[in-house]
Protein backbone atom coordinates (compact mmCIF):
# COMPACT_ATOMS: atom_id res chain seq x y z
CA UNK A 1 0.00 0.00 0.00
CA UNK A 2 1.56 3.60 -1.25
CA UNK A 3 2.21 5.49 2.04
CA UNK A 4 1.27 9.00 0.91
CA UNK A 5 -0.16 11.91 3.24
CA UNK A 6 -0.89 14.86 2.51
CA UNK A 7 -2.30 17.66 5.00
CA UNK A 8 -3.33 21.01 4.91
CA UNK A 9 -3.90 24.48 6.57
CA UNK A 10 -6.17 26.96 5.81
CA UNK A 11 -4.79 29.62 3.58
CA UNK A 12 -4.93 32.93 5.79
CA UNK A 13 -5.92 35.84 4.02
CA UNK A 14 -2.86 38.38 4.28
CA UNK A 15 -5.00 41.09 5.12
CA UNK A 16 -3.02 41.87 8.40
CA UNK A 17 0.04 39.96 9.32
CA UNK A 18 -0.09 36.56 11.55
CA UNK A 19 -1.46 35.63 14.48
CA UNK A 20 -1.50 33.19 17.43
CA UNK A 21 -4.56 31.64 15.66
CA UNK A 22 -2.94 31.10 12.85
CA UNK A 23 0.33 29.49 14.32
CA UNK A 24 -1.87 27.45 16.03
CA UNK A 25 -3.43 25.52 13.16
CA UNK A 26 -0.14 25.66 11.00
CA UNK A 27 1.68 24.23 14.15
CA UNK A 28 -0.50 21.10 14.60
CA UNK A 29 -0.68 20.60 10.71
CA UNK A 30 2.54 20.11 11.22
CA UNK A 31 2.95 17.81 13.90
CA UNK A 32 1.06 15.48 11.99
CA UNK A 33 3.46 16.24 9.08
CA UNK A 34 6.34 15.39 10.91
CA UNK A 35 4.44 12.33 12.80
CA UNK A 36 3.54 10.72 9.33
CA UNK A 37 6.85 11.19 8.49
CA UNK A 38 8.83 9.66 10.86
CA UNK A 39 5.91 6.63 10.41
CA UNK A 40 7.65 5.91 6.71
CA UNK A 41 5.21 8.34 4.76
CA UNK A 42 5.48 10.61 2.00
CA UNK A 43 4.01 13.87 3.22
CA UNK A 44 2.77 17.05 1.36
CA UNK A 45 1.92 19.50 3.31
CA UNK A 46 0.37 22.63 2.13
CA UNK A 47 0.51 26.30 3.48
CA UNK A 48 -0.22 29.46 2.15
CA UNK A 49 -2.30 32.77 1.49
CA UNK A 50 -5.78 33.81 0.34
CA UNK A 51 -5.14 36.75 -1.70
CA UNK A 52 -8.36 37.64 -3.91
CA UNK A 53 -11.65 39.58 -2.73
CA UNK A 54 -13.18 42.66 -1.02
CA UNK A 55 -11.64 42.09 2.34
CA UNK A 56 -8.09 42.35 0.71
CA UNK A 57 -8.73 45.04 -1.88
CA UNK A 58 -9.99 46.97 1.12
CA UNK A 59 -7.27 46.65 3.16
CA UNK A 60 -5.06 47.43 0.45
CA UNK A 61 -7.28 50.50 -0.14
CA UNK A 62 -7.00 51.35 3.50
CA UNK A 63 -2.88 51.63 3.30
CA UNK A 64 -3.07 53.23 -0.22
CA UNK A 65 -0.82 50.66 -1.83
CA UNK A 66 -1.14 48.62 -4.58
CA UNK A 67 -3.53 45.31 -3.71
CA UNK A 68 -0.85 42.61 -4.94
CA UNK A 69 1.92 44.75 -3.46
CA UNK A 70 -0.04 44.63 -0.45
CA UNK A 71 -0.04 41.19 -0.48
CA UNK A 72 3.33 40.78 -1.64
CA UNK A 73 4.24 42.44 1.41
CA UNK A 74 1.91 40.63 3.94
CA UNK A 75 2.23 37.00 2.40
CA UNK A 76 5.83 37.30 3.05
CA UNK A 77 5.26 37.40 6.79
CA UNK A 78 2.94 34.28 6.43
CA UNK A 79 5.81 32.65 4.92
CA UNK A 80 8.40 34.05 7.37
CA UNK A 81 6.18 32.79 10.01
CA UNK A 82 6.51 29.03 8.60
CA UNK A 83 9.76 29.15 8.64
CA UNK A 84 10.14 30.55 12.20
CA UNK A 85 7.34 27.53 13.36
CA UNK A 86 9.77 25.39 11.67
CA UNK A 87 6.87 24.06 9.87
CA UNK A 88 7.91 21.11 7.13
CA UNK A 89 5.50 22.38 4.72
CA UNK A 90 6.13 21.09 1.04
CA UNK A 91 4.94 24.33 -0.06
CA UNK A 92 3.21 27.36 0.20
CA UNK A 93 0.47 28.72 -2.48
CA UNK A 94 -0.49 32.10 -3.35
CA UNK A 95 -4.16 32.70 -4.82
CA UNK A 96 -2.38 35.50 -7.10
CA UNK A 97 0.00 32.75 -8.52
CA UNK A 98 -0.90 31.68 -11.91
CA UNK A 99 -0.63 28.14 -11.18
CA UNK A 100 -3.42 28.69 -8.71
CA UNK A 101 -5.79 31.16 -11.63
CA UNK A 102 -5.62 28.30 -14.16
CA UNK A 103 -6.85 25.50 -11.34
CA UNK A 104 -9.96 27.85 -10.62
CA UNK A 105 -10.52 29.01 -14.31
CA UNK A 106 -10.96 25.75 -15.33
CA UNK A 107 -12.82 23.93 -12.17
CA UNK A 108 -15.50 26.75 -13.28
CA UNK A 109 -15.47 25.57 -16.58
CA UNK A 110 -16.01 21.96 -15.69
CA UNK A 111 -18.56 22.87 -13.05
CA UNK A 112 -20.78 24.92 -16.16
CA UNK A 113 -19.71 22.06 -18.34
CA UNK A 114 -21.96 20.12 -16.38
CA UNK A 115 -24.52 22.43 -15.57
CA UNK A 116 -24.32 23.23 -12.19
CA UNK A 117 -24.04 27.38 -13.17
CA UNK A 118 -26.18 29.85 -13.98
CA UNK A 119 -26.51 33.70 -13.80
CA UNK A 120 -29.16 35.56 -12.10
CA UNK A 121 -28.71 38.08 -9.48
CA UNK A 122 -27.87 38.40 -5.61
CA UNK A 123 -30.15 40.28 -2.80
CA UNK A 124 -28.84 39.78 0.06
CA UNK A 125 -26.12 40.35 3.09
CA UNK A 126 -22.80 40.15 2.81
CA UNK A 127 -19.90 40.36 5.31
CA UNK A 128 -16.98 41.11 4.16
CA UNK A 129 -14.78 39.97 7.02
CA UNK A 130 -15.86 36.48 6.25
CA UNK A 131 -16.33 36.64 2.34
CA UNK A 132 -19.69 34.70 3.29
CA UNK A 133 -23.26 35.57 1.70
CA UNK A 134 -25.81 35.29 5.52
CA UNK A 135 -29.89 34.57 5.10
CA UNK A 136 -32.02 37.03 6.49
CA UNK A 137 -32.19 34.36 9.63
CA UNK A 138 -28.27 34.62 10.19
CA UNK A 139 -28.51 37.99 10.82
CA UNK A 140 -29.17 40.51 14.31
CA UNK A 141 -29.10 43.75 14.73
CA UNK A 142 -26.80 45.18 17.31
CA UNK A 143 -26.89 48.87 18.44
CA UNK A 144 -28.67 49.70 14.87
CA UNK A 145 -25.63 47.58 13.29
CA UNK A 146 -26.37 44.54 11.26
CA UNK A 147 -24.60 41.46 12.25
CA UNK A 148 -23.89 37.87 11.35
CA UNK A 149 -25.31 36.10 14.62
CA UNK A 150 -22.42 33.86 14.09
CA UNK A 151 -19.11 35.63 13.72
CA UNK A 152 -20.60 39.34 15.10
CA UNK A 153 -19.27 40.78 11.83
CA UNK A 154 -20.98 43.56 10.58
CA UNK A 155 -22.96 42.58 7.39
CA UNK A 156 -23.90 44.42 3.51
CA UNK A 157 -26.67 44.46 1.81
CA UNK A 158 -25.55 43.27 -2.29
CA UNK A 159 -27.88 43.66 -4.79
CA UNK A 160 -26.00 42.70 -8.17
CA UNK A 161 -26.19 40.38 -10.91
CA UNK A 162 -24.12 37.22 -10.13
CA UNK A 163 -23.29 33.62 -11.14
CA UNK A 164 -24.82 30.95 -9.43
CA UNK A 165 -23.96 27.22 -8.29
CA UNK A 166 -26.89 25.11 -8.26
CA UNK A 167 -25.76 24.30 -4.02
CA UNK A 168 -29.49 23.09 -3.98
CA UNK A 169 -29.71 20.04 -5.59
CA UNK A 170 -26.24 18.67 -4.13
CA UNK A 171 -28.07 18.88 -0.41
CA UNK A 172 -29.26 15.14 -0.58
CA UNK A 173 -26.19 13.97 -2.74
CA UNK A 174 -24.12 15.63 0.53
CA UNK A 175 -26.55 13.77 2.99
CA UNK A 176 -25.72 10.66 2.07
CA UNK A 177 -22.13 11.24 1.94
CA UNK A 178 -22.13 12.17 5.25
CA UNK A 179 -23.48 9.29 5.98
CA UNK A 180 -21.71 6.93 4.08
CA UNK A 181 -17.97 8.47 5.65
CA UNK A 182 -19.01 8.77 8.88
CA UNK A 183 -15.30 10.26 9.46
CA UNK A 184 -15.14 12.65 7.07
CA UNK A 185 -16.28 15.70 9.35
CA UNK A 186 -14.91 15.82 12.90
CA UNK A 187 -15.18 16.34 15.70
CA UNK A 188 -18.27 15.11 15.77
CA UNK A 189 -20.14 17.90 17.81
CA UNK A 190 -18.92 19.71 14.69
CA UNK A 191 -20.39 17.05 12.33
CA UNK A 192 -23.56 17.44 13.81
CA UNK A 193 -23.94 21.41 13.31
CA UNK A 194 -23.06 20.72 9.42
CA UNK A 195 -25.15 18.33 9.40
CA UNK A 196 -28.41 19.72 10.69
CA UNK A 197 -27.33 22.89 8.57
CA UNK A 198 -27.50 21.02 5.42
CA UNK A 199 -30.77 19.48 6.31
CA UNK A 200 -32.34 22.82 6.87
CA UNK A 201 -31.92 23.45 3.20
CA UNK A 202 -29.36 24.53 1.15
CA UNK A 203 -30.23 27.72 -1.83
CA UNK A 204 -28.18 28.04 -4.60
CA UNK A 205 -24.59 29.69 -4.00
CA UNK A 206 -23.95 33.22 -5.33
CA UNK A 207 -20.53 32.19 -6.99
CA UNK A 208 -19.31 35.68 -8.76
CA UNK A 209 -18.92 39.10 -7.65
CA UNK A 210 -19.63 42.18 -10.25
CA UNK A 211 -18.41 45.05 -8.47
CA UNK A 212 -15.16 44.76 -7.85
CA UNK A 213 -12.16 43.22 -9.75
CA UNK A 214 -9.99 41.95 -7.20
CA UNK A 215 -10.28 38.59 -8.06
CA UNK A 216 -10.11 35.72 -10.74
CA UNK A 217 -12.22 36.68 -13.68
CA UNK A 218 -15.30 34.59 -14.64
CA UNK A 219 -13.91 32.56 -17.65
CA UNK A 220 -16.05 34.00 -20.76
CA UNK A 221 -17.65 37.04 -18.46
CA UNK A 222 -14.55 39.29 -17.27
CA UNK A 223 -17.38 41.86 -15.94
CA UNK A 224 -17.29 39.18 -13.25
CA UNK A 225 -14.94 37.81 -10.73
CA UNK A 226 -14.94 34.26 -9.00
CA UNK A 227 -16.10 34.15 -5.48
CA UNK A 228 -13.17 34.14 -3.01
CA UNK A 229 -14.35 30.88 -1.20
CA UNK A 230 -14.76 28.98 -4.67
CA UNK A 231 -11.40 30.49 -5.93
CA UNK A 232 -9.54 29.99 -2.34
CA UNK A 233 -10.41 26.26 -1.53
CA UNK A 234 -9.23 25.02 -5.12
CA UNK A 235 -6.12 26.01 -3.55
CA UNK A 236 -5.63 22.61 -2.24
CA UNK A 237 -5.72 21.15 -5.56
CA UNK A 238 -4.53 23.60 -7.41
CA UNK A 239 -1.09 22.97 -5.63
CA UNK A 240 -1.51 19.46 -7.41
CA UNK A 241 -1.23 20.32 -10.50
CA UNK A 242 -4.88 20.35 -11.06
CA UNK A 243 -6.34 20.05 -13.64
CA UNK A 244 -3.66 18.20 -14.38
CA UNK A 245 -4.98 14.78 -13.16
CA UNK A 246 -2.11 12.55 -14.63
CA UNK A 247 0.66 14.50 -12.81
CA UNK A 248 2.69 12.26 -10.23
CA UNK A 249 1.96 14.96 -7.06
CA UNK A 250 -1.80 14.71 -7.93
CA UNK A 251 -1.78 11.08 -8.30
CA UNK A 252 -0.07 10.62 -5.19
CA UNK A 253 -1.76 13.09 -3.07
CA UNK A 254 -5.38 14.21 -4.14
CA UNK A 255 -7.85 13.08 -2.34
CA UNK A 256 -5.89 15.16 0.80
CA UNK A 257 -6.12 12.88 3.96
CA UNK A 258 -6.88 15.50 6.36
CA UNK A 259 -8.12 19.58 5.79
CA UNK A 260 -7.08 21.05 9.22
CA UNK A 261 -9.18 24.15 9.83
CA UNK A 262 -10.90 26.21 12.48
CA UNK A 263 -14.30 25.63 13.06
CA UNK A 264 -15.31 29.06 11.37
CA UNK A 265 -14.88 27.85 8.15
CA UNK A 266 -16.23 24.38 8.71
CA UNK A 267 -19.05 25.56 6.43
CA UNK A 268 -17.40 26.17 3.74
CA UNK A 269 -15.48 23.19 4.02
CA UNK A 270 -17.78 20.85 5.00
CA UNK A 271 -20.43 22.01 2.59
CA UNK A 272 -19.44 23.96 -0.29
CA UNK A 273 -15.94 22.19 -1.24
CA UNK A 274 -17.60 18.69 -1.15
CA UNK A 275 -20.14 20.38 -3.56
CA UNK A 276 -17.93 21.95 -5.70
CA UNK A 277 -16.45 18.68 -6.06
CA UNK A 278 -18.99 16.10 -6.64
CA UNK A 279 -20.74 18.51 -9.47
CA UNK A 280 -16.78 18.61 -10.63
CA UNK A 281 -16.79 14.58 -10.07
CA UNK A 282 -13.75 15.14 -8.71
CA UNK A 283 -13.17 13.08 -5.31
CA UNK A 284 -13.37 14.88 -1.95
CA UNK A 285 -10.83 14.57 0.70
CA UNK A 286 -10.67 12.27 3.19
CA UNK A 287 -11.53 14.06 6.18
CA UNK A 288 -12.15 17.78 7.46
CA UNK A 289 -11.12 18.47 10.64
CA UNK A 290 -12.43 22.12 12.37
CA UNK A 291 -10.62 22.63 15.62
CA UNK A 292 -11.33 25.17 17.96
CA UNK A 293 -10.32 28.53 18.69
CA UNK A 294 -7.44 30.09 20.61
CA UNK A 295 -9.62 32.54 22.97
CA UNK A 296 -8.54 36.05 24.15
CA UNK A 297 -10.88 36.35 27.32
CA UNK A 298 -13.98 35.38 26.09
CA UNK A 299 -13.64 36.20 22.71
CA UNK A 300 -12.31 34.62 19.89
CA UNK A 301 -8.70 35.73 18.85
CA UNK A 302 -9.14 37.77 15.91
CA UNK A 303 -8.02 40.75 13.84
CA UNK A 304 -10.74 42.24 13.61
CA UNK A 305 -11.25 42.01 17.21
CA UNK A 306 -7.82 43.59 17.47
CA UNK A 307 -7.21 41.17 20.48
CA UNK A 308 -4.13 39.49 19.24
CA UNK A 309 -1.43 37.75 20.40
CA UNK A 310 1.82 38.08 18.54
CA UNK A 311 3.29 34.33 18.50
CA UNK A 312 6.53 36.11 17.59
CA UNK A 313 6.73 37.85 20.79
CA UNK A 314 5.79 34.76 22.58
CA UNK A 315 8.35 33.21 20.67
CA UNK A 316 11.52 35.78 21.14
CA UNK A 317 10.95 35.69 24.87
CA UNK A 318 10.13 32.06 25.52
CA UNK A 319 11.48 30.30 22.34
CA UNK A 320 9.80 27.92 19.19
CA UNK A 321 9.38 24.37 21.01
CA UNK A 322 7.88 25.58 24.58
CA UNK A 323 5.35 27.53 22.57
CA UNK A 324 4.83 24.78 20.07
CA UNK A 325 4.48 22.13 23.32
CA UNK A 326 2.03 24.34 25.00
CA UNK A 327 -0.36 25.14 22.28
CA UNK A 328 -0.16 21.21 21.86
CA UNK A 329 -1.03 20.02 25.27
CA UNK A 330 -2.81 22.74 26.84
CA UNK A 331 -4.94 23.44 24.01
CA UNK A 332 -7.40 20.19 23.98
CA UNK A 333 -7.46 19.60 20.59
CA UNK A 334 -10.82 20.11 19.07
CA UNK A 335 -11.88 22.41 22.01
CA UNK A 336 -11.49 26.20 22.35
CA UNK A 337 -8.71 27.14 24.64
CA UNK A 338 -7.63 30.06 26.56
CA UNK A 339 -4.29 30.71 26.63
CA UNK A 340 -2.18 32.59 28.77
CA UNK A 341 1.35 33.32 29.74
CA UNK A 342 1.40 31.83 33.28
CA UNK A 343 0.45 28.31 32.09
CA UNK A 344 2.89 28.72 29.30
CA UNK A 345 5.57 29.07 32.37
CA UNK A 346 4.32 26.48 34.18
CA UNK A 347 4.47 24.08 31.10
CA UNK A 348 8.21 25.19 30.50
CA UNK A 349 9.12 25.00 34.59
CA UNK A 350 7.20 21.23 34.81
CA UNK A 351 6.76 19.40 31.86
CA UNK A 352 9.86 20.42 29.63
CA UNK A 353 12.72 21.64 31.65
CA UNK A 354 11.98 19.44 35.03
CA UNK A 355 10.36 16.02 33.89
CA UNK A 356 11.75 16.20 30.47
CA UNK A 357 15.12 18.30 30.16
CA UNK A 358 16.05 17.09 33.99
CA UNK A 359 15.61 13.58 32.94
CA UNK A 360 17.91 13.66 30.44
CA UNK A 361 20.63 15.47 32.10
CA UNK A 362 20.70 13.13 35.12
CA UNK A 363 20.88 10.24 33.44
CA UNK A 364 23.60 11.06 31.02
CA UNK A 365 25.10 12.66 34.00
CA UNK A 366 25.07 9.28 36.26
CA UNK A 367 25.73 7.24 33.11
CA UNK A 368 29.07 9.54 31.91
CA UNK A 369 30.05 9.29 35.65
CA UNK A 370 29.32 5.10 36.40
CA UNK A 371 29.10 3.70 33.13
CA UNK A 372 32.16 4.99 31.18
CA UNK A 373 29.95 7.27 28.95
CA UNK A 374 29.01 4.54 27.21
CA UNK A 375 25.86 2.53 26.45
CA UNK A 376 26.44 -0.01 28.91
CA UNK A 377 26.13 -4.01 27.81
CA UNK A 378 25.83 -6.79 29.94
CA UNK A 379 22.38 -6.00 30.83
CA UNK A 380 19.65 -7.93 31.91
CA UNK A 381 15.84 -6.44 31.75
CA UNK A 382 14.09 -7.90 34.86
CA UNK A 383 9.86 -7.35 35.41
CA UNK A 384 10.35 -3.62 36.32
CA UNK A 385 12.18 -2.34 33.26
CA UNK A 386 10.03 -4.59 30.98
CA UNK A 387 7.02 -3.25 32.50
CA UNK A 388 8.45 0.66 31.34
CA UNK A 389 10.01 -0.22 28.16
CA UNK A 390 6.84 -2.46 26.69
CA UNK A 391 4.48 -0.06 27.33
CA UNK A 392 5.74 1.28 24.19
CA UNK A 393 5.63 -1.79 21.75
CA UNK A 394 2.21 -2.32 23.53
CA UNK A 395 0.78 1.06 22.22
CA UNK A 396 2.47 1.02 18.89
CA UNK A 397 -0.62 0.86 16.43
CA UNK A 398 -2.98 2.20 19.23
CA UNK A 399 -0.92 5.21 19.09
CA UNK A 400 -0.84 5.20 15.21
CA UNK A 401 -5.01 4.60 15.38
CA UNK A 402 -5.13 7.46 17.77
CA UNK A 403 -3.24 9.78 15.05
CA UNK A 404 -5.17 8.86 12.27
CA UNK A 405 -8.40 9.91 14.55
CA UNK A 406 -6.52 12.91 15.16
CA UNK A 407 -6.98 12.44 18.61
CA UNK A 408 -3.64 14.17 19.81
CA UNK A 409 -4.67 14.76 23.34
CA UNK A 410 -4.50 10.71 23.48
CA UNK A 411 -0.58 11.09 22.04
CA UNK A 412 0.48 14.08 24.45
CA UNK A 413 -1.13 12.35 27.41
CA UNK A 414 0.93 9.05 26.38
CA UNK A 415 4.10 11.25 26.71
CA UNK A 416 3.43 13.11 29.79
CA UNK A 417 2.65 9.84 31.42
CA UNK A 418 5.68 8.15 30.58
CA UNK A 419 7.92 10.82 31.37
CA UNK A 420 6.33 11.12 34.51
CA UNK A 421 6.64 7.10 35.01
CA UNK A 422 10.36 7.11 33.85
CA UNK A 423 11.57 9.98 36.63
CA UNK A 424 9.41 8.08 39.16
CA UNK A 425 11.52 4.80 37.74
CA UNK A 426 15.06 6.26 38.04
CA UNK A 427 14.28 7.31 41.55
CA UNK A 428 12.72 3.87 42.97
CA UNK A 429 15.39 1.97 41.18
CA UNK A 430 18.33 3.90 43.14
CA UNK A 431 20.95 3.03 40.59
CA UNK A 432 23.22 5.03 42.55
CA UNK A 433 22.67 2.41 45.25
CA UNK A 434 23.87 -0.38 43.16
CA UNK A 435 27.33 0.30 42.76
CA UNK A 436 27.92 -3.52 44.28
CA UNK A 437 25.71 -4.94 41.22
CA UNK A 438 27.05 -3.51 38.34
CA UNK A 439 24.73 -5.92 35.88
CA UNK A 440 21.49 -4.05 37.57
CA UNK A 441 23.23 -0.73 37.64
CA UNK A 442 24.13 -1.17 33.91
CA UNK A 443 21.12 -1.82 33.13
CA UNK A 444 18.41 1.00 34.71
CA UNK A 445 20.98 3.05 32.91
CA UNK A 446 20.26 1.12 29.51
CA UNK A 447 16.94 0.97 30.41
CA UNK A 448 16.03 4.87 31.13
CA UNK A 449 18.20 5.87 28.14
CA UNK A 450 16.22 3.72 25.88
CA UNK A 451 13.34 5.63 27.31
CA UNK A 452 14.48 8.90 26.78
CA UNK A 453 15.35 7.96 22.90
CA UNK A 454 11.59 6.66 22.79
CA UNK A 455 10.21 9.70 24.18
CA UNK A 456 12.83 12.03 22.24
CA UNK A 457 11.32 10.02 18.60
CA UNK A 458 7.59 10.52 19.77
CA UNK A 459 8.40 14.16 20.96
CA UNK A 460 9.96 14.98 17.65
CA UNK A 461 6.56 16.00 15.90
CA UNK A 462 5.56 18.16 18.87
CA UNK A 463 9.25 20.43 20.08
CA UNK A 464 11.53 19.22 16.76
CA UNK A 465 14.95 21.05 17.76
CA UNK A 466 14.40 20.44 21.49
CA UNK A 467 14.24 16.20 20.26
CA UNK A 468 17.38 16.69 17.99
CA UNK A 469 19.13 18.59 21.14
CA UNK A 470 18.19 15.44 23.18
CA UNK A 471 19.26 12.76 20.72
CA UNK A 472 22.47 14.49 20.29
CA UNK A 473 23.18 12.25 23.61
CA UNK A 474 23.21 8.99 21.06
CA UNK A 475 24.30 10.88 18.26
CA UNK A 476 21.04 10.50 16.62
CA UNK A 477 20.67 12.44 13.42
CA UNK A 478 17.15 13.83 12.24
CA UNK A 479 16.95 11.30 9.22
CA UNK A 480 17.51 8.60 11.40
CA UNK A 481 14.63 9.12 13.82
CA UNK A 482 11.54 6.79 12.77
CA UNK A 483 8.04 5.91 15.08
CA UNK A 484 8.31 1.96 14.61
CA UNK A 485 11.64 1.78 16.01
CA UNK A 486 9.97 2.93 19.37
CA UNK A 487 8.60 -1.06 19.66
CA UNK A 488 12.51 -2.17 20.31
CA UNK A 489 13.80 -1.97 23.52
CA UNK A 490 17.26 -2.75 22.29
CA UNK A 491 17.83 -0.08 19.87
CA UNK A 492 20.69 1.21 21.30
CA UNK A 493 23.67 -0.01 20.69
CA UNK A 494 25.98 -1.18 23.75
CA UNK A 495 29.47 0.40 23.52
CA UNK A 496 28.61 4.16 21.65
CA UNK A 497 29.48 7.03 23.41
CA UNK A 498 27.42 8.81 25.75
CA UNK A 499 27.28 12.69 24.74
CA UNK A 500 26.75 15.23 27.77
CA UNK A 501 24.06 17.93 26.16
CA UNK A 502 23.61 21.60 26.93
CA UNK A 503 20.35 22.55 29.16
CA UNK A 504 17.23 21.57 26.93
CA UNK A 505 15.40 24.03 28.89
CA UNK A 506 16.23 27.04 30.57
CA UNK A 507 13.30 27.47 34.07
CA UNK A 508 11.64 30.64 34.29
CA UNK A 509 11.98 32.59 37.19
CA UNK A 510 8.35 33.51 37.89
CA UNK A 511 7.63 36.29 40.56
CA UNK A 512 5.61 35.21 42.89
CA UNK A 513 7.42 31.73 43.95
O1 LIG B 1 -10.63 32.16 6.89
N1 LIG B 1 -7.98 30.27 17.06
O2 LIG B 1 -8.49 32.97 6.60
P1 LIG B 1 -8.16 33.57 8.03
C1 LIG B 1 -7.62 29.21 16.33
N2 LIG B 1 -8.71 32.71 4.01
N3 LIG B 1 -7.40 29.26 15.01
C2 LIG B 1 -7.54 30.45 14.42
C3 LIG B 1 -7.90 31.61 15.12
C4 LIG B 1 -8.13 31.49 16.52
N4 LIG B 1 -8.44 32.52 17.28
N5 LIG B 1 -7.95 32.65 14.25
C5 LIG B 1 -7.62 32.13 13.04
C6 LIG B 1 -9.67 32.40 6.19
N6 LIG B 1 -7.36 30.82 13.14
C7 LIG B 1 -9.66 31.97 4.74
C8 LIG B 1 -9.40 30.48 4.65
S1 LIG B 1 -9.07 28.22 3.29
C9 LIG B 1 -9.41 27.66 1.72
C10 LIG B 1 -9.43 29.92 3.27
C11 LIG B 1 -6.95 29.91 12.07
O3 LIG B 1 -6.91 34.35 7.87
C12 LIG B 1 -7.98 28.82 11.87
O4 LIG B 1 -7.40 27.77 11.16
O5 LIG B 1 -9.34 34.22 8.61
C13 LIG B 1 -9.00 29.52 11.01
O6 LIG B 1 -9.86 28.63 10.35
C14 LIG B 1 -8.07 30.25 10.05
O7 LIG B 1 -6.94 30.64 10.86
C15 LIG B 1 -8.74 31.45 9.43
O8 LIG B 1 -7.77 32.27 8.87
MG1 LIG C 1 -10.98 34.81 9.72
Amino acid sequence: MAKNFYITTPIYYPSAKPHMGHAYSSIIADFFARFKKIDGFDVNFLTGTDEHGLKIQRAAEKKGVDTLKFCDEISKTFRDLSKTLNLTNTDFIRTTENRHKKSVQNLWEKLEQNDNIYLSKYSGWYSVSDEAFYSEEEIEEFDGNKLAKLSKSPVEWVDEESYFFKLSKWEKPLLDYYEKNPDFIAPKARKNEVISFVKSGLKDLSISRKSFSWGIPVPGNDEHVIYVWLDALTNYISALNYPETKDEIYEKYWPADIHLIGKDILRFHAIYWPAFLLAAKIPLPKKVYGHGWILSGDEKMSKSKGNILDPIEIIDQYGLDPLRYYLIKEVSFGNDGNISQTRLEDCINSDLANNFGNLCQRVTAFAIKNCEGKIPSNIEFNNDDLKILDKFKNNLDLIRDKIDKLDLNFYIEFIVNSLFETNKYFNDQEPWNKKDDIKRLNTIVYTTLEIVRKISFMLYPIIPQSSLNALKIFSIKENEINYTSISNNEYLLNGNTINKIDILFKKIEKKND
